[in-house]
């Protein structure tokens, strides 16, 4: 497949083919996460940096196995133990590792933009792993990914994603993501956590949870952010998961089959159940192991020689 793109931003403006290229790349990448020998030499030579100034397990983590596995050498910057604590800017931070001979930086920052920002400084491609309420486009990719490989389709799917949307670069990448897809999607949540703006972008947006339950193929849960309690921005945290956390309860209402996500990290019986997080049906150590495989397809595509 050809990745017409140095970077990758965000999902909002790709089109269904190009969803669609990394989805087939990535699924070519599950066996070798699965093999005893995980080694695909696509990035052999190649330098691969994650740079970030949040903290993060599964997505700094799985940057980093996938570009090990494609025989990449692989850089580790954690913002809080690096020169940033001195006072260095991104762009010298950015162009410090162009220097290196960095050909991929892959960059978790809380302001919305700042890979965008990254990208218009430096040589190396770009790979947005979370930028503020923005984008966090690997999320959606392995989300996309795990539907797919439980459904064998995207488009037609019926997808509920619950919980603090406002604050959610998750919600927002499977916005554009999902719907690009051709998937139907409902987001729910309390009025103060849901942008009513995202019905401009074809979505269906309710503070009704089994509203959004009902008939669903996927339900995904968005973790609550406890932070946000002190903000006044819901009841409390005992309140929110009574009208809002999903469980087995309200799962009644979805389709029968019907799976359900979180792209962690989890608060346990606040959005989502903890027996419902273990269920059969639950899908969120799937999500995890796809991770791996989407990043292994985005790095390949972007740095392994087939770019722009
Ligand atoms: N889902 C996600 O981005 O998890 P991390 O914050 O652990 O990377």
């Amino acid at each position: 497949m050809q990745f017409q793109h140095k970077n990758l931003l965000g999902l909002q403006g790709l089109t269904k083919e190009e969803i669609t290229g990394i989805l087939d790349v990535a699924e070519t990448m599950l066996p070798v996460v699965e093999s005893k020998d995980k080694r695909l030499p696509l990035l052999q030579g190649k330098t691969v940096v994650t740079l970030f100034y949040e903290n993060s397990t599964r997505t700094r983590t799985s940057f980093e196995l996938a570009a090990k596995y494609l025989g990449a050498t692989v850089s580790n910057i954690v913002a809080s133990t690096s020169s940033v604590q001195k006072g260095e800017s991104l762009k010298d931070t950015g162009k410090t590792l162009d220097q290196m001979g960095t050909d991929a930086i892959v960059i978790r920052h809380p302001m919305s933009g700042a890979a965008h920002k990254l990208a218009e400084y430096v040589n190396a491609s770009v790979l947005n792993a979370g930028d503020g309420l923005n984008e966090h486009p690997t999320q959606a990719l392995l989300d996309m990914l795990a539907m797919r490989t439980r459904f064998g389709r995207i488009e037609g799917l019926k997808v509920a994603i619950v919980g603090d949307v406002l604050h959610s670069r998750v919600a927002r990448s499977n916005l554009w993501g999902l719907t690009t897809m051709g998937a139907s999607v409902t987001f729910a949540g309390p009025t103060t956590l849901l942008p009513e703006a995202f019905q401009k972008y074809g979505a269906t947006v309710t503070n009704d949870v089994r509203e959004a339950v009902t008939g669903a193929d996927v339900v995904m849960a968005l973790r609550i952010q406890r932070e946000r309690q002190k903000a006044g921005l819901i009841p409390s945290v005992g309140e929110y998961a009574r009208f809002f956390g999903i469980n087995e309860e309200v799962l009644k209402l979805a389709k029968p089959g019907c799976v359900v996500m979180h792209p962690g990290p989890m608060n346990r019986n606040v959005e989502i159940d903890n027996a419902t997080a273990d269920a059969s049906h639950s899908l969120v150590e799937r999500q995890v192991h796809c991770g791996v495989a989407v990043r292994m397809a985005v790095l390949s595509l972007l740095v392994g020689g087939n770019s722009k």
